[in-house]
């Protein structure tokens, strides 16, 4: 009897990985789960994450063949972080490897959809609908499933205990200066970098920024624009990316636009940010202003390539209109049906102005990234691969040199951080500025205040470039 339980559980992992739902499944699904999205799902969770076993009959419009074809994938993974995570509580052990491989899996788990009825177009109402229900559930299996992985494991640096204690900084920091630095950034505009840390303003903006004047009228409704014109979805920013960990400067505009407050629209506030601001502006003013067509790849562009966007649109604001424009967006996991991409950009550019070539496969070795970048310079190469960024730079610093005018890293792991700087340095590229994971150093080396930030971040430019 647990032998077949076991095998009918092996078979869902391998099955439904495979048989995807369509938009209107999925919606049908959902109503299986009647919690509303405000309810700690948490204490559903128990009997959710049995919900393949536990449900048999249907009712009240709920077909749980239906539920478990199209979710039962997840609630099998976050069932079997749950029982290692018991495990660990019981006996003080646990199968540390299969625990992280299923925490893993958890935290990337994306729907895919196979494409609707024709016309039908609920692929984003599906998605939408999906996040308000099972984020809180996908964010405690990241958090739990990753801290029993370190407390079991002595050989781990403790990098969760810190992320842990990193997010609640953030998220203290958030709610404690929302209403400051709604004031800073309305009794100065543009006069200077607010830090929500300090909540202070004093020091001037990075000169590149003067090359890009917020864009004035009012945003589409549901939607923000940015300084720089880019219109964004309201849920999209708010519900889908609300990682306590984001930077601070995405959390804003959510936590002002609840407030029903008019959003200021200024250039962004300094937190960890605000350097790949300054390196995607940086890198196609300089293409612009030089009259070359702008190449950027983008890896871990996410599920709307949001940096190679930003990048994009800051490039055609200086550039003639023969200057032509390659994005190169790499994600593995998280482009779906690619709706969500399509739709972004179809927002913000005219159709066949620039280039974007998505590459879904997963980068893991530099002899993968060098296939993948060979050919023509490439003004910027920007990289946040949650902790891959380690092996895809690994002994490939000097080949980068003569094929990237800059390079903007994310790291996730101090270790990696301060081995990839001085990779690039014994190289020879120059290291302008930088701050490791999870620190609250900052810009403090160029003169700045210091702020806290999750992720590392590493500028490195030709040592012949003015880098900002
Ligand atoms: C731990 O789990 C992995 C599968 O994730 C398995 O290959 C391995 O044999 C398990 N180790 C032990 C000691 O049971
Ligand atoms: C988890 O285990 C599965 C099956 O053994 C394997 O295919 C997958 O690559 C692993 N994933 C991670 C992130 O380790």
């Amino acid at each position: 009897m647990v032998q077949l339980a076991r095998c009918q559980r092996v078979l869902l992992l391998a099955v439904s990985a495979a048989a995807v739902c369509t938009p209107e499944e999925v919606l049908q699904a959902l109503r299986c789960f009647d919690f509303q999205e405000e309810e700690n799902i948490n204490t559903y969770s128990e009997e959710l994450l049995d919900f393949c076993e536990a449900m048999r009959a249907e009712h009240g419009g709920c077909v749980p063949q239906l539920a478990c074809r199209c979710l039962g994938e997840f609630l099998e993974i976050g069932r079997q972080v749950r029982s290692d995570l018991a495990d660990l509580k019981n006996h003080l052990e646990t199968n540390i490897s299969r625990l992280r491989n299923f925490t893993d899996r958890a935290t990337r788990w994306q729907l895919h959809m196979r494409p609707g009825s024709p016309g039908s177009g609920r692929a984003h109402e599906a998605r939408l609908a999906f996040w308000k229900k099972f984020m809180p559930l996908k964010r405690s299996l990241h958090w739990t499933g990753s801290l029993g992985a370190t407390i079991a494991d002595d050989l781990a640096p403790d990098i969760v205990g810190l992320a842990k204690m990193g997010s609640e900084l953030l998220d203290y920091a958030k709610t404690k200066s929302r209403q400051s630095v709604y004031e800073l950034q309305l009794s100065h505009g543009n006069g200077c970098i607010v830090n929500i840390f300090h909540e202070t303003c004093d020091k001037p903006h990075f000169r590149i920024f003067h090359a890009f004047p917020p864009v004035h009228g009012p945003a589409t409704e549901e939607r923000f624009l940015d300084f720089l014109g880019i219109s964004n979805p309201v849920e999209g920013h708010c519900y889908e990316t609300q990682l306590a960990l984001y930077a601070p400067s995405r959390s804003f505009e959510c936590l002002w636009l609840h407030q029903n407050v008019p959003l200021p629209r200024f250039w962004p506030i300094l937190d960890e940010e605000y350097l790949e601001w300054a390196d995607i502006l940086s890198s196609s003013f300089d293409a612009a202003s030089h009259r070359r067509s702008f190449r950027m790849a983008d890896i871990g562009s996410g599920a709307y390539g949001l940096w190679a966007a930003r990048a994009a649109k800051a490039f055609l604001r200086h550039a003639e209109p023969w200057q032509g424009c390659k994005l190169l967006l790499v994600e593995p996991f998280e482009l779906g049906d690619h709706s969500v991409l399509q739709s972004h950009l179809a927002w913000n550019f005219p159709e066949g102005r620039c280039n974007f070539v998505v590459h879904e496969e997963m980068l893991k070795s530099s002899e993968q990234l060098k296939a993948l970048l060979d050919g023509e310079p490439w003004d910027l190469v920007d990289i946040d691969a949650q902790g891959y960024e380690h092996p895809l730079l690994k002994g490939l610093a000097s080949w980068l040199l003569g094929r990237v005018r800059r390079l903007h890293i994310s790291t996730h792991d101090r270790w990696k951080h301060w081995e990839i700087i001085g990779w690039l340095k014994d190289a020879g590229w120059h290291v302008p500025v930088h701050y490791p994971t999870l620190s609250t150093s900052g810009m403090t080396s160029i003169g700045l205040e210091n702020f806290l930030n999750a992720d590392g971040h590493i500028t490195a430019v030709l040592p012949t470039l003015a880098w900002s």
